[in-house]
């Protein structure tokens, strides 16, 4: 059976904010025109789910994000498919986000596969890197661990990168990206874990038995997204590069 999901991360998207974003590659003030578009053509590939993995906004606080973030909600509504949006460092924290955008289920089944979403994951106390918290790593290990009854793949979701070390210059992975990995390494299941937040993307690539894949930033050209195909036959991503599609 298999399912089939329409991916994108890191919009960076700035309307009501003022502004753009000191780094010229991010163009914020375009997504509001763009965001509208990559969100109609992933819905042509009839995907079973939207998913999102943060950065919705470029910044967090101050006037116009409670706007901005109305505005990509309704976005992700009007295009009439089921979807699922995390936030990211430069969102709101959890509680706030989500506020206005829905609370998705820790775990989902759908066509045989299994989808976990690690919303709850965050930056506090202006630390610049994620720590997995323990509650979470072990929600993860019970669902990692239960017996396996019908999923032909698992797709875990969240902001930050887990596997290869992008930690040069700025600190993308998780401080504790060992322990979620040895964790994951554990698991007999078919395992993709798709992270946001190192704009150039990493390409899918294996360790012990574990797939990782980071998308490419939406908000910088060529303004990717993904068809994520997963099924008993393997793991297939393609990228939609929109670029001179929606311009
Ligand atoms: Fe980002």
């Amino acid at each position: 059976m298999g399912i089939r999901i329409g991916y994108l991360t890191d919009i960076h998207l700035r309307k009501e904010v003022s502004g753009t974003s000191i780094i010229e590659t991010r163009h914020c003030r375009k997504m509001a025109g763009l965001l509208p578009s990559a969100l109609a053509r992933m819905c042509r590939e009839s995907p079973d789910m939207i998913v999102c993995t943060g950065d919705v906004l470029d910044v967090s606080t101050g006037p116009g994000v409670d706007q901005d973030l109305r505005l990509c909600k309704k976005f992700f509504d009007d295009c009439g498919t089921p979807y699922v949006v995390l936030p990211g460092n430069h969102d709101p924290l959890p509680d706030d986000f989500y506020r206005v955008f829905p609370v998705p289920e820790k775990r989902l089944l759908l066509n045989n596969c299994e989808l976990i979403f690690f919303h709850e994951d965050a930056c506090f106390n202006g630390e610049q890197s994620s720590k997995r918290s323990e509650r979470s790593l072990h929600t993860m290990a019970d669902i990692l661990m239960r017996a396996k009854c019908c999923e032909e793949a698992t797709l875990l979701f969240q902001h930050y990168v887990i596997y290869p070390d992008r930690n040069e210059g700025y600190p993308h992975n998780y401080q504790n990206d060992d322990e979620i990995r040895s964790i994951l390494e554990q698991s007999d299941r078919q395992l993709l874990s798709i992270s946001g937040h190192y704009h150039s993307g990493i390409p899918m690539m294996q360790k012990n038995n574990v797939s990782y894949f980071a998308g490419r930033a939406f908000c910088e050209k060529p303004y990717s997204c993904y068809i994520i195909n997963a099924s008993e036959h393997g793991i297939f991503i393609e990228e939609l590069e929109t670029a001179k599609e929606i311009q």
